[in-house]
């Protein structure tokens, strides 16, 4: 499908800071995405849609890689794959020099088959299988951050079977507490994640004398969709405490530091989180801090991000279906995806915004809920809003769909999950095609044994 643009100038989108930082309204008002029309990415590839704008991932890394390293200069930046992997992805990461954050040998398969490097994978997880252990230490992992003192024990066993050392970090608990929803809090005592001091002593002291652990660094993350840097500056801070007792009581060279993740992005209008610098500032600042009061040999510092990096990149598109009167005057506009692809809303209350892709600038005309094609009540992408008459047929348009939403998509009502494009330059490429009903069907057995 060839779609031109008007002639007319071109305007960033309303709300911009919202989209992709390659998005931009013809004068006819349409939407187009790494200078792609949304109307032909619709129409070639169908809805649900999800498209991601390879500049402005390549922006958040090198955002991250400069705000960093030009603070810090032994800081590398490891992207938090749980909040959304492929391979094309993972491409995009080594070119820009970002290393991996990994949970599951899932994670890990898909990195190494994209021919990601392994040593620069560090897997994180509560409960990492002995399989899966396993697994990433034959694939060559370069981290394994320790999170319990059982799987200490296996680790070790582990390396000794392959006659190899394991370089681990130790995931503390470093008692943070944060204002962010209770389901991504990870830093508070009671948290399932992390060692507490009296494990970490208990864990240091192992890993010092065996010959089969390297107690490489020390991690804490204190949750996520942070608006606020304190958290962040607190854990580093904590880890600085915990580098210089693990020095003073083991004799142990803590050469790593990492302060996880968790820098919040806006996802409605008037939301304003802390910028990568800001972030950046705070964390490096606490570092210098932390390294100055306790004499402690300048150590590598690793950050995690996940959502900041992908989450603005990507769009998701839908087809808008029927409409409903609620009796308090809301419209029900109903498209043709949901809490199967976007399960944030109705698992966190998490709110967005949305616009239609044609008529990007069109006053807004009714008061709005957008809910999903799923057979259950809650499932709702956007609770309340003022939106043009949105009329069936009509291409919906939810911004900030980058992070956490395909990677916890599923086949609820087996629905099939979306396709994925990434767009670059007037150029559109699929990297995920839509699921179909044999994809449904494959892991099933079909013969009746009864
Ligand atoms: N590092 C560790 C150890 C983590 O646990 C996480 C996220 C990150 C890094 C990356 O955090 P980010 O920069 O993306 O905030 N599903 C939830 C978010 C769960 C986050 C879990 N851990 C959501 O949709 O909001």
């Amino acid at each position: 499908m060839t779609i031109r643009a008007d002639e007319s100038p071109w305007a960033p989108p309303p709300h911009a800071h919202l989209w992709p930082d390659t998005a931009r309204v013809d004068g006819a008002g349409r939407l187009w995405l790494g200078g792609v029309a949304a109307a032909r990415l619709t129409g070639e590839f169908g809805t649900p849609l999800y498209i991601y704008d390879e500049a402005t991932i390549r922006a958040r890394c090198r955002a991250f890689r400069d705000a960093f390293t030009g603070r810090w200069l032994a800081s590398a930046v490891a992207y938090a794959g749980k909040a959304y992997l492929s391979p094309a992805l993972c491409h995009i990461l080594l070119d820009e020099g970002i290393e991996l954050d990994a949970v599951s040998a899932g994670e890990v398969g898909l990195a190494v088959a994209s021919s990601y490097p392994a040593e620069r994978i560090h897997l994180h997880g509560n409960y990492k299988p002995v399989a899966e252990l396993a697994a990433a230490l034959d694939a060559g992992v370069g981290r394994v951050v320790v999170d319990s003192l059982e799987e200490l024990e296996r680790v070790e066993s582990l390396a000794r079977e392959r006659g190899r050392r394991a370089a681990i970090w130790l995931r503390l608990n470093p008692d943070v507490e944060t204002e962010t929803h209770a389901a991504v809090r990870t830093g508070h005592a009671g948290s399932k994640f992390g060692l507490d001091m009296a494990a970490v002593d208990a864990a240091a002291r192992r890993a010092a004398a065996s010959p089969w652990l390297e107690l490489v660094g020390l991690h804490a993350h204190a949750g996520s969709q942070l608006l606020d840097v304190r958290p962040a500056v607190r854990v580093t801070a904590f880890l600085c405490t915990a580098a210089a007792r693990s020095r003073d009581t083991h004799g142990l060279a803590v050469r790593e530091i990492s302060p996880g993740g968790g820098l919040g992005v806006a996802y409605t209008p008037g939301e304003a989180p802390p910028t990568v610098e800001e972030y950046a500032e705070a964390v490096t600042g606490a570092l210098r801090a932390g390294v100055a009061r306790h004499g402690l040999e300048p150590p590598r510092l690793v950050v995690e991000p996940g959502r900041a990096i992908v989450a603005h990149a990507g769009v998701a598109l839908y087809t808008v279906g029927p409409r409903k009167r609620a009796p308090d005057g809301t419209t029900l506009v109903a498209v043709d995806g949901g809490m199967g692809d976007n399960p944030r809303p109705a698992l966190y209350g998490a709110r967005y915004h949305a616009a239609l892709a044609e008529r990007m600038t069109a006053p807004a005309a009714e008061r709005a809920r957008i809910v999903g094609r799923y057979c259950e009540s809650g499932d709702v992408l956007v609770e309340e809003m003022m939106l043009p008459l949105a009329r069936a047929g009509e291409t919906l348009a939810i911004p900030v769909s980058g992070a956490y939403q395909l990677a916890m998509a599923s086949n609820y009502n087996l629905a099939p999950r979306p396709a994925v494009v990434f767009v670059a330059d007037g150029r559109a490429r699929l990297v995920r095609r839509r699921e179909t009903l044999d994809d449904l069907l494959r892991a099933e057995v079909m013969d009746r044994t009864d």
